[in-house]
């Protein structure tokens, strides 16, 4: 029975499959035969309008100032090339102007590099993953070029893989052939090239070096001088400065920073997570277009807030998840204006803070962001 039945069906699926537009007039059926008359007609195919919620995400995107470019003219442009794009890109780095929350913890460090730098000494920021210790220093660079007129500014950020030769610079293969180990074959480092202009040099995460490249900094900052393969030791022109950058050594993917390193750091910064209004601040700054309210504001802090104390978290999330779920859930608000903004931001949450936090051995993530969303949320 069951048999038959399948086989009905196809041979049903095979005539709609084989069958013409809908028939129109009675002739036609009058032609076709007994069983196929009984047969459905088959639907008229009607092309489907976009549902609403494309509708919805095409104007989303379309609108997003994210994705906006400056264009000063009018008049429609042929497709710039890759050069052009760099051209323009370079341009908007220079005329870049970092604004920053300079409020409680990053006001007094800002204040004691300014005192380091004017005492000849070499800070070190040491504090968890986004907690602004690489903006902070941007900003610093910055101010001190306004004040200095001097606005040079490198920065390497370091892991396993630099060597030395990234920091002094290395000598072109095909011109040191021609040439020799000569001035015109050498491509300086960023190291170099701080020291030359009497400027600033960021060593981001200088704990993730090696120590063997790590001790590449020990003549720099001792004698303030480098010295260059083949060529000679280079003094640092005056107004040179050295900022060090690290995440506490207990965590994953650092090294011990070396003794003698460690002593050439004079001035040390501990930065840590800001306190409520400072971080409010800080995300509120960071989400300029989709504004969303003060009291979701703060619900994201103490969300954010929450994972630092939660004894099941080990590694907690920075200022960049706090920054995430205002950017979403003020698109997700403008988007969806008839939702209540605490179930917009109760979905959003797990989906920034699942890979944002590391929970400790044995600990489902799910569960523990479960927990922190219905302690500050309450239970949905
Ligand atoms: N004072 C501040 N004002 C405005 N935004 C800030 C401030 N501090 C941090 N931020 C924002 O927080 C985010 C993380 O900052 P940053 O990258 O400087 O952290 P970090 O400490 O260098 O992190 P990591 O250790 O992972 O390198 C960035 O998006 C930055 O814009
Ligand atoms: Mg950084």
């Amino acid at each position: 029975m069951a048999k038959k039945l399948v086989t009905k069906n196809n041979q049903m699926n095979k005539d709609q499959k084989d069958a013409k537009p809908a028939p129109t007039s009675t002739t036609t059926s009058k032609t076709t035969s007994k069983t196929t008359t009984q047969k459905p007609t088959p639907k008229k195919v009607t092309p489907q309008k976009p549902k609403v919620k494309v509708l919805d995400n095409l104007s989303i995107l379309k609108s997003s100032p994210y994705l906006k470019q400056k264009n000063e003219s009018k008049t429609p442009q042929k497709k710039p090339t890759l050069k052009d794009l760099f051209d323009r890109s370079l341009l908007s780095q220079k005329e870049e102007k970092l604004e920053i929350v300079m409020t409680g913890q990053y006001e007094q460090a800002l204040d004691l590099m300014f005192e380091a730098d004017a005492s000849n000494l070499y800070p070190i920021l040491v504090g968890p993953p986004g907690i602004g210790k690489t903006t902070l220093c941007r900003y610093y660079a910055q101010s001190r070029a306004e004040i200095t007129g001097n606005d040079s500014f490198e920065w390497i950020t370091f892991d396993e893989s630099t060597k030395p030769a990234h920091l002094i610079g290395s000598f072109n293969p095909a011109t040191t052939i021609q040439k020799g180990f000569s001035f015109e074959a050498f491509n300086p480092g960023p190291l170099i090239k701080a020291m030359l202009n009497g400027g600033l040099f960021l060593a981001n995460e200088v704990n993730r070096a090696t120590e063997y490249t790590q001790n590449s900094l020990l003549e720099p900052l001792e004698e303030k001088t480098v010295s260059v393969p083949h060529i000679g030791r280079v003094k640092a022109s005056p107004g040179f400065f050295f900022i060090g950058a690290m995440n506490p050594s207990e965590l994953v993917g650092t090294h011990r920073l070396g003794e003698a390193l460690k002593d050439r750091f004079n001035v040390w910064i501990e930065l840590d997570y800001p306190d409520k209004k400072t971080e409010m601040k800080i995300i509120e700054h960071n989400n300029p277009y989709y504004k969303v309210e003060e009291s979701i504001l703060e619900k994201i802090y103490l969300i954010i807030n929450r994972t630092r104390t939660h004894h099941q978290i080990q590694s907690p999330a920075s200022l960049r998840s706090g920054i995430a779920l205002a950017r979403l859930t003020g698109v997700a608000q403008k988007r969806n204006k008839t939702e209540e903004p605490n179930k917009i931001l109760r979905s959003l949450a797990s989906n920034v803070l699942f890979g944002a936090i590391q929970t400790k051995p044995g600990v489902k993530s799910k569960d523990v962001i479960s927990n922190i969303i219905s302690q500050v949320l309450g239970s949905a």
